[in-house]
């Protein structure tokens, strides 16, 4: 696996000059949130697997370092990642790496699935919201499962059974991804069958359950709102590849749509991008299909105002609600974008008014009053997607834009850079002492932005 970066006194910010225009075809990696998941999952099979399409981030990575703490053994070569969980040696996460990377409490599942104990620390908030995994632990509970929180870890056992979790009828009051992959988890190994009601539809859903059942799991229904699992007593090795991310290539849908560029981008599942594509529609953007897994952006000048409501999918992705405010932004009338998913997931907000935009925060509502132009500033990432969104309004803008907090951007896009580089795109990642040394750029201090 790459190693982590390590803590930065001097951390890069990214310059972008705006205006040019794109042209070219760019790759869509593997789905981030599909591969966090699937790694994952591996811990469930006591056999080798191999992982393809596997994308190089710091979330991916981190997720790896987790599982080596286990005991599991990994190796990476480009983008297959091999993985043999044939020992887990502990059944604790470590908190210094869960802490960093929510995603990897989805650990729990098939820790107890395999082990019949699992002892994963509490992943706290995050700076989209507080994000409990209150459902995952009901859940677990449904299935035979003892489990004590206490002081800030989750301790589950399995006592009965044999330590064997036992299936059981789970209904989610709220489709949660991460509690559907979870409980999908633990049901796999489980004895009798699971039902998960309320479940949660998502793509990268639907990709865990081929990937389990590649492995000879029985996951029926995934992509639906009821998944029923029949517990297997164990998995066998498996070759599988990851599903294209479909939150990078609406990301590169909205570079087109906001440089006025036609770009075109593979592979993509372009069902999975329905949402997004009908509101570049609605905005006066189309988009079309080149064969089974291409699509291409053809941009208008005419960009209209539309509203946009952050649902589970098959509603409009909360992951790509950022980038679809940047475009927003400059086109031509008020539109209105309520974030349900998460809720304190528009503070992208301010950043994207420092660059010219008019835009007002009610509770979880965004209205946003069009603008014919964005100009360059220095602005600050304050979560994945809001940097996607901030690199696409700077490629949009007029002069340069400085972005910082790029470890947000870093962990989930693949080479972003490089492949706005490689469609012409004007962008440079520096040190931040030579940002301030080549044009007196003054970095905004991001911890104040935070407790303001
Ligand atoms: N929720 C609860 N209780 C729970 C679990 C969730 O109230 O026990 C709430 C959350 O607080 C949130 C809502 O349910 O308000 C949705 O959370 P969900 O569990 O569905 O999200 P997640 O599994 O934590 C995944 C993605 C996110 C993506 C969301 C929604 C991964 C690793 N992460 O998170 O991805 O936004 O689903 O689609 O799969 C991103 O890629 O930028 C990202 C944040």
């Amino acid at each position: 696996m790459p190693t982590l970066p390590s803590p930065d006194a001097d951390p890069a910010v990214l310059q972008v000059w705006g205006g040019s225009s794109l042209q070219g075809h760019v790759k869509i990696s593997g789905a981030k949130n599909s591969a966090l998941v699937l790694i994952t999952a591996a811990l469930l099979c006591s056999e080798d697997c191999r992982l393809r399409n596997v994308p190089s981030l710091v979330d991916v990575t981190r997720i790896g370092q987790i599982l080596v703490s286990l005991g599991v053994k990994l190796k990476q070569q480009d983008d297959i990642l091999n993985i043999n969980a044939s020992t887990i040696s502990k059944s604790k996460a470590p908190y210094e790496l869960v802490s960093q990377l929510r995603a990897s409490f989805f650990a729990i599942g098939p820790l107890l699935a395999r082990l019949g104990s699992a002892c994963v620390p509490l992943p706290g908030g995050c700076t989209i919201g507080a994000r409990p995994v209150a459902l995952h632990v009901r859940g677990l509970q449904l299935m035979g499962a003892d489990v004590q929180i206490e002081h800030g870890m989750v301790n589950a056992h399995v006592r009965g059974n044999r330590g064997r979790l036992q299936g059981a009828k789970i209904y989610l009051d709220y489709p949660s991804v991460g509690a559907t992959e979870t409980l999908m988890m633990a049901a796999t190994l489980a004895q009798g069958e699971t039902i998960i009601e309320n479940a949660a539809q998502e793509p990268e859903v639907v990709d865990l359950a081929n990937f389990c059942n590649s492995m000879g799991a029985k996951i029926r229904g995934a992509g639906t709102n009821t998944i029923v699992i029949s517990g297997v007593s164990r998995l066998h090795s498996t070759d599988y590849s990851i599903i294209p991310d479909r939150v990078e290539a609406a990301t590169f849908l909205v570079a087109g749509a906001i440089t006025y560029s036609e770009i075109s981008m593979s592979p993509v599942v372009p069902e999975h991008l329905t949402a997004a594509i009908a509101k570049l529609q609605d905005i006066g953007v189309q988009v079309v299909t080149e064969g089974s897994d291409c699509l291409r952006v053809i941009p208008s000048h005419n960009l209209v105002a539309t509203d946009i409501e952050t649902l589970p999918y098959p509603g409009f992705p909360t992951d790509m609600q950022a980038q679809f405010m940047a475009l927003l932004a400059l086109s031509e009338g008020n539109s209105l974008v309520s974030e349900t998913v998460f809720e304190n997931r528009l503070r992208h907000v301010p950043e994207l008014n420092r660059m010219g935009a008019d835009i007002r925060v009610k509770n979880n509502h965004a209205i946003i009053r069009g603008v014919p132009l964005l100009t360059g500033a220095p602005v600050v990432a304050t979560d994945l997607r809001a940097s996607a969104a901030l690199v696409l309004a700077g490629l949009a803008a007029q002069g340069k834009t400085t972005i910082q907090g790029l470890h947000h951007l870093d962990r989930g896009y693949e080479n972003l850079e490089a492949k706005f580089l490689g469609l012409g795109a004007k962008l440079e990642r520096v040190p931040q002492s030579v940002a301030i040394a080549n044009d007196a750029f003054s970095p905004i201090n991001s911890d104040a932005l935070i407790s303001s």
